[in-house]
């Protein structure tokens, strides 16, 4: 997906072996539609050389603030003035002391301080040892270039080049554009609360066996992005699926539609948004054996019998807090046919603000999917695409009917 489309990125690397994971994240900017200037300070390219960025980002790489290939002389000042956003990956300690004073002694740290402030945002993904990374000097300069403007993008946590583990390691190139993406998108939720329902449910039959669906979470994740990255403070109670946890996001694993329900009507007390995604099974097997059933040998099959489960949405929807207008709640049919008519109704009997509808067999573990948006004066189609591209337009559908959707 393009999804920095129109972007251009001055990508920034200062001295730390994750710059090998800049080249990857090169590539990954190029490839989501943006282009990147690479600018390296003299320690960067210790440890990965010019050559291989300048391939990577089809630009010559900036390393000196004497290039004279620029006519006036200040690449400091027409590198940052093209800029949408200065990314430094990875930022050393040394060099966010070095923001943190506004030193302007090399490139880097010169076109950081000459960037029109309000206009070029600056994001960093620090990378280090951990106990630099502990040391109150460099929390207390990450306090400050915080204060001063920069956008901190956090560190990952684990198995250190050094040896050591702990946190310090820079994000992986793939969480860092998922960040970069965010950090671009509108905040149409800011100050939102948004809880989602997401994946199927496994309703056991003994320790061994059960019941569950092929509902593969993919619908509920998009939305759990897409809504962060509209600035939502975002909590995904997940059923058993095996995809990774959106950026920022914070995620409640489940396993049958109880626990589901249970995780939910709690998280749903400080929620403005609720979206039901998951395909909560509809029955759940009356008795749960401790012990493996066995057959006996005997060619009997034992004899299965069914409880209704409780309707998750409707207990939300049904609560005093979204009664009194304070939790939006959202929908999901999966239907066969009669797709606008089900939707309806099923709107009505839930007793919701907003319904989306779409065809089970066309949605269930795609990547794409087309959905039908049902509210009390109108519906609206939107055609396939993307399960994150309709996330994210739901979010826009989402916050244009916040203000006044009790009216
Ligand atoms: O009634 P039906 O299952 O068709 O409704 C689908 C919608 O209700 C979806 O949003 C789904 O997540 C939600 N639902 C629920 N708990 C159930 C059944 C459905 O939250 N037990």
């Amino acid at each position: 997906m393009q999804d920095l489309a129109g972007k251009h990125i001055v990508l920034g690397l200062t001295g730390g072996i994750a710059c090998y994971k800049s080249a990857e994240l090169c590539r990954l900017i190029v490839k989501a539609g943006g282009t990147v200037q690479v600018v390296m300070t003299e320690a960067a390219e210790q440890f990965i050389t010019p050559v291989t960025m300048q391939a990577l980002s089809g630009r010559t790489v900036y390393t000196s603030q004497w290039d004279a290939r620029e006519p006036n002389n200040m690449p400091h000042i027409n590198l940052s003035r093209e800029a949408d956003a200065i990314v430094l990956a990875p930022c050393s300690a040394d060099f966010i002391a070095r923001l943190v004073q506004g030193r302007a002694d090399e490139l880097l740290s010169l076109m950081c301080l000459a960037r029109p402030i309000d206009r070029v945002p600056l994001l960093i993904a620090p990378a280090m040892n951990r106990e630099m990374w502990a040391h109150p000097a460099t929390q207390r300069n990450l306090m400050q270039v915080a204060a001063d403007g920069a956008t901190v993008l956090g560190v990952g946590s684990g198995w250190q080049a050094c040896g050591e583990t702990g946190d310090g390691r820079m994000l992986e190139p793939a969480q860092l554009l998922e960040d970069i993406t965010a950090f671009f998108a509108p905040k149409l939720l800011a100050g939102h609360k948004l809880l989602v329902t997401a994946g199927p449910t496994f309703e056991p039959l003994d320790p061994i066996r059960g019941i569950t669906n092929h509902s593969s979470g993919k619908m509920g994740f998009a939305i759990a992005r897409a809504a962060r990255e509209a600035g939502a403070e975002v909590t995904l109670v997940a059923g058993p699926v095996h995809l990774p946890t959106p950026r920022g996001v914070s995620r409640i694993d489940v396993l049958s539609a109880e626990d589901m329900l249970e995780a939910t009507l709690r998280a749903a007390r400080s929620a403005s948004i609720f979206i039901a995604t998951a395909a909560v099974a509809d029955w759940r097997p009356a008795t749960h054996s401790e012990q493996k059933i066995k057959k006996d040998g005997s060619g009997k099959t034992p004899a299965l019998s069914f409880v209704e489960n409780p309707d998750i949405l409707l207990a939300v929807a049904k609560s005093e807090r979204a009664q009194a207008g304070k939790l939006f709640c959202v929908g999901f049919a999966a239907e066969s046919e009669n797709l606008v008519e089900h939707a309806k109704a099923k709107r009505e009997r839930k007793g919701i603000p907003l319904l989306v509808g779409n065809i089970g067999p066309l949605t269930f573990g795609q990547d794409d999917n087309a959905l039908l948006l049902v509210d009390a004066k109108s519906t609206r189609e939107l055609p396939r695409a993307p399960k994150l591209t309709l996330a994210r337009e739901l979010m826009t559908e989402i916050a244009a009917r916040l203000p006044d959707w009790r009216v």
